[in-house]
C-alpha cells in the first residue's frame, strides 16, 4: 500500500467509526424550572409578597392612565383560555391594555387546539409567536406547571380545574380588607387574626375555595368551610392550617364577618347526588337567614351567580353584598400580576417601577 493509500484507508476508517449517538431527550421536564414571575397557586404568596400586590394594586389603580399605559407598552399577553369566563377573561385582557399591552386570547374552540394540539404545542407556538406571558384557564388541575415548564415563560393561572384560582383569591382578599377598612401597607402574617371567613357551597369542586383557603389562613384568618358531606369532605380542613369544617350553616354565619358563597358546579358534579331542595333549605344565603345570623357581614360570590340556588336575589344586590366590588378589583389587581409577571425581572435586579 502507498503512503498515499494507507492516508485515504485511515480517513475512510475515521469517517466510518460512528460517534456514540447525541443525547435527544432534554434535561428531566420536572426539573425545568417555573418563571418567578408566575402566579400559579396562592400557597406561593407569602404575606410580604401578597403586601407587595396589593400596593402595586392600589397605585396602578390611581395611576394616570397615559403613565400606566406605558408600563408594559407593546409587551405580548396571550390569554389562552380553554373554559369559559366573563370576569377573569375580561379583566386580564382590561388590565393588560391598561398597561398598553397588545393582547390575543386563543380559545379551545377558534384555535388548532379543536384539530388535537397539545397544551404544551400550543404554548411553544404562542412563545414563537411572541408572546411573553401566557394567561391559562384549564378544566385540568395541574395544567399551569406544565405550560410553565414548557415555555420557561411566566404563566398566570386563570383557573385550572378544582385546583385552584390564585388572582381570585388576591381579588376576595383586596375586598375583604377594604370591608374592614385595612390598608394594603398593613398587610402582615397577623392582619386578619380574629377574623372568620365562612366558604359555603360545593367546596369539592371549588378552585376558588382552594385558594382562599390557601391565602388567608397566612394573614391570620380562619377559615370556615360550610357544607354537605357530598360537596365537603371531612378531609378538607387538612388543607392547611387555620381551616375548619361546619356543617351548620348558621353556625357558621353566627361567627363570621366574612361569608364567601359558591356556585353549585353542575358541570362537575358528575355522579353526586345532590338534592337541591334540601341543599337550598340548608345551605341559601337567604335574607331571611343572613338577617337573623351575620346582619353585619360582608355577603361575597365570585361568580358566576345561580340566583335562587346558592344566593337569593335580594342577598345578591342588598347592601350586605361586596358582589361588584370583588369584580371590579379584578382589573387592579390583574394589572398588578402582569406587571409582576412582565417587569419582575427588572425589579428583582434592582430596576423597581
Ligand atoms: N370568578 C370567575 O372565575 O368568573 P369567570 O368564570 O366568569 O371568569
Amino acid at each position: 500500500m502507498t503512503q498515499q493509500e494507507d492516508r485515504e484507508e485511515m480517513a475512510l476508517t475515521r469517517a466510518t467509526v460512528r460517534k456514540p449517538p447525541q443525547k435527544l431527550s432534554s434535561p428531566s421536564f420536572f426539573n425545568l424550572p417555573i418563571h418567578p414571575g408566575s402566579a400559579i397557586s396562592a400557597k406561593d404568596f407569602s404575606a410580604a409578597e401578597v403586601r407587595r400586590i396589593l400596593e402595586s394594586a392600589d397605585a396602578l389603580e390611581k395611576e394616570n392612565p397615559m403613565r400606566r399605559a406605558n408600563r408594559l407598552a407593546k409587551r405580548r399577553v396571550a390569554l389562552l383560555f380553554y373554559e369559559s369566563s366573563t370576569r377573569t377573561r375580561t379583566s386580564f385582557e382590561l388590565a393588560a391594555k391598561a398597561l398598553g399591552a397588545d393582547t390575543t386570547l386563543v380559545s379551545s374552540l377558534s384555535s388548532s387546539i379543536e384539530k388535537g394540539e397539545s397544551l404544551k404545542d400550543t404554548g411553544i407556538t404562542l412563545k414563537a409567536l411572541g408572546a411573553e406571558c401566557i394567561i391559562l384557564r384549564s378544566p385540568y388541575s395541574g395544567a399551569p406547571y406544565l405550560l410553565a415548564r414548557a415555555t420557561g415563560l411566566p404563566v398566570l393561572n386563570a383557573g385550572d380545574g378544582m385546583a385552584e384560582h390564585p388572582s381570585q383569591a388576591l381579588l376576595d382578599l383586596r375586598t375583604i380588607l377594604q370591608f374592614l377598612g385595612i390598608r394594603s401597607s398593613a398587610v402582615t402574617e397577623k392582619t386578619l387574626r380574629g377574623v372568620t371567613v365562612t366558604i359555603c357551597g360545593d367546596i369539592l369542586h371549588s378552585r376558588v375555595a382552594r385558594s382562599n383557603a390557601l391565602l388567608l389562613p397566612q394573614l391570620g384568618a380562619k377559615v370556615m368551610l360550610c357544607g354537605p358531606r357530598e360537596l365537603l369532605p371531612e378531609y378538607a380542613a387538612g388543607m392547611g392550617p387555620g381551616i375548619v369544617v361546619e356543617r351548620d350553616f348558621e353556625a357558621a354565619l353566627r361567627q363570621s364577618k366574612i361569608v364567601m358563597m359558591l356556585r353549585i358546579q353542575a358541570e362537575r358534579l358528575a355522579g353526586l347526588q345532590v338534592d337541591l331542595d334540601d341543599y337550598r333549605s340548608r345551605y341559601q344565603a337567604s335574607a331571611e337567614r343572613i338577617v337573623k345570623h351575620a346582619p353585619k357581614a360582608l355577603i361575597m360570590h365570585p361568580g358566576p351567580i345561580i340566583r335562587g340556588l346558592e344566593i337569593t336575589a335580594e342577598v345578591a344586590d342588598g347592601l350586605q353584598s361586596g358582589i361588584a366590588q370583588q369584580v371590579h378589583n379584578g382589573v387592579p389587581i390583574r394589572m398588578a400580576l402582569l406587571e409582576r409577571a412582565l417587569r419582575g425581572d427588572k425589579a428583582r435586579k434592582g430596576g423597581g417601577r
